[in-house]
């Protein structure tokens, strides 16, 4: 009877003990919760212990990139060290999304003359999160054969539909005559301050510019008209002056080599051609057949000291033109002072000769004469 009494405290006993530790160890159960709805973008740098809530009895075993670089559901696995140094893996999902737009690298304004041949993708770069080769499209209607202002847009889209559309501007200028590429030329030469001289078609180009002068000239049928980005710039120029009350307006602009064999003519009956010489071309040889160069308002030295014509010698630079027969400067250009005379040249050319308002001539510039033969 004692013995079985005995027994059964035993058994008692060994259950208390053998619950007490099942309750022991269980408490020492590693406890982890994550985080819900867990969206990361494309190729972000996370790390898998970073969605984790909460974690009790346990260490996590080193942290682990979590991979990225591929869209939609991914298990993502964490391995913790529980309390008695055992390893257990845990697993939580993630969904790797896409809401980031394409990056577009451009050029705010891309500036052409007409004839020119461009590819406006050229040094367009997209680049995305989720490292996609994606090509930039033009969105928006444009003509290379037609000056003017064309508004662009470049559009870059991934493939989960995030798009970038970024506006530019393509300006498509007339071509111009200033500055020419003579190909072909009928004969070549070197200035005397080094620079290339061409003929072609009885017209001297240097450096590229028409030159009209008493020792270049141009022949009888050469008749282009006023030039028309010339009077572009005229105009603008005029307006602008007159911003500030100024009145300037062309008194004189292409003339063809017949008006001016009748001019000079004129000049010479009446004051001799030696005299005529020294403010009128012979035909032939005016800088007004060239169709790049205008006289304004009055054509003569009553002009010289009118407010205009001050305006004009300080300013005419920034919209391409030249002061053509500087005061002073007789013996290079072969013309007196002409406050009235100006010549399209374009603003580089125009600003190197302006110099800072102690006008050079092309004469002086180019390194050539201006004399008859
Ligand atoms: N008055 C300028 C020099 C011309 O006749 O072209
Ligand atoms: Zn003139």
């Amino acid at each position: 009877m004692k013995k079985r009494r005995t027994i059964v405290i035993i058994i008692i006993l060994l259950l208390i003990i053998f619950s007490s530790i099942f309750i022991f160890v269980k408490s020492k159960d590693v406890r982890i919760t994550f985080k819900k709805n867990i969206k990361i973008e494309i190729n972000e740098k996370v790390y898998d212990v970073d969605y984790v809530k909460s974690l009790k009895n346990g260490k996590i075993k080193g942290k682990k990139i979590i991979d990225t670089s591929k869209l939609g559901k991914k298990k993502v696995q964490i391995v913790i060290t529980d309390s008695f140094k055992r390893d257990k893996k845990y697993y939580y999902d993630v969904m790797i999304i896409d809401t980031k737009k394409p990056n577009i690298e451009y050029k705010k304004e891309i500036v052409i003359t007409l004839g020119d041949e461009v590819d406006l993708l050229n040094g367009v770069v997209v680049t995305d999160n989720s490292n996609e080769d994606i090509k930039a499209t033009i969105e928006g209607e444009y003509d290379l054969k037609k000056a003017g202002v064309y508004k662009l847009f470049y559009v870059a889209k991934d493939k989960s539909g995030n798009e970038s559309k970024e506006e530019f501007v393509l300006k498509v200028n007339e071509k111009s005559k200033e500055k020419v590429t003579v190909s072909n030329p009928d004969s070549s030469f070197t200035t005397s301050k080094g620079f290339r001289g061409y003929t072609k078609n009885g017209l001297t180009y240097i450096d590229g510019y028409l030159v009209a002068n008493k020792t270049y000239s141009l022949p009888s049928t050469y008749n282009p008209g006023l030039d028309s980005k010339t009077l572009q710039q005229a105009n603008i120029m005029f307006s602008e002056a007159k911003k500030e009350g100024l009145n300037i307006y062309l008194s004189s602009g292409f003339r063809s080599y017949n008006t001016q064999k009748n001019l000079y003519n004129n000049y010479v009956a009446r004051d001799g051609q030696a005299s005529a010489d020294t403010y009128s071309a012979r035909p032939g040889h005016s800088e007004h057949q060239t169709g790049l160069a205008f006289d304004v308002n009055q054509v003569n030295s009553s002009f010289d000291n009118s407010n205009e014509a001050k305006w004009l010698s300080n300013n005419c630079y920034k919209y391409g033109f030249i002061l053509r027969y500087p005061k002073g400067k007789t013996n290079e250009t072969g013309y007196q002072y002409e406050s009235w005379h100006f010549r399209y040249v374009g603003t580089d050319l125009a600003s190197k000769l302006y110099n800072g308002g102690n006008w050079i001539t092309m004469e002086s510039y180019f390194g050539i004469t201006s004399k008859y033969d």
